[in-house]
């Protein structure tokens, strides 16, 4: 009989913004000003990505989408690369997504597509430190995740070339 392997996962839910701490409560904010510049004309989903680095200054990003569809790029990776070019010694300390549909007041649950966990998981494992991901919930909550790998368990890294 084959083995079992359990993987337990600690998700913080968030019932509302009161619960945020106060870097949160601006990292969210500075992520739903990003969702208001998204350039996202073809789906007209707005995505808000913002990061927290160690000195307590923060960047954002905003999904970038393209009439060739495919060249477009999601609000994390546009936020994380343009992070990494920019201040390249820079260390995360958090990262907050938010989303919603344009010309719409609710902010929508913000679940990070598959590459842009792997491009987080990346700069995760650069910096050696966990990176904690906040993200938009349903109905107004949000999840805590503690880490990167936690959103992407068995991941791939440069330990595995
Ligand atoms: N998008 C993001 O920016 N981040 C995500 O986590 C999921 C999807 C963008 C890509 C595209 O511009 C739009 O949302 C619809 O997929």
């Amino acid at each position: 009989m084959a083995n079992k392997l359990t993987i337990n996962i600690d998700i913080d839910v968030l019932d509302s913004a009161a619960e945020l701490s106060e870097q949160e409560m601006q990292a969210m904010e500075l992520a739903k000003q990003a969702a208001a510049d998204a350039y996202a004309p073809y789906s007209n989903f707005l995505v808000g990505a913002a990061l927290l680095m160690e000195d307590g200054t923060m960047f954002k990003g905003s999904n970038q989408e393209n009439a060739a569809y495919p060249s477009g790029l999601c609000a994390e990776r546009t936020a994380l690369f343009a992070l990494s070019a920019n201040y390249p010694k820079a260390k995360i300390k958090l990262l907050a997504v938010t989303a919603r549909r344009r010309n719409e007041q609710e902010f929508l649950p913000a679940m990070p597509c598959g590459a842009c966990r792997q491009v987080m998981a990346e700069y995760e494992f650069k910096q050696k430190e966990p990176i904690p991901v906040l993200l938009q919930a349903e109905d107004g909550k949000f999840y805590r995740f503690n880490s990167v790998a936690d959103l992407l368990p068995f991941q791939f890294n440069s330990d595995h070339l």
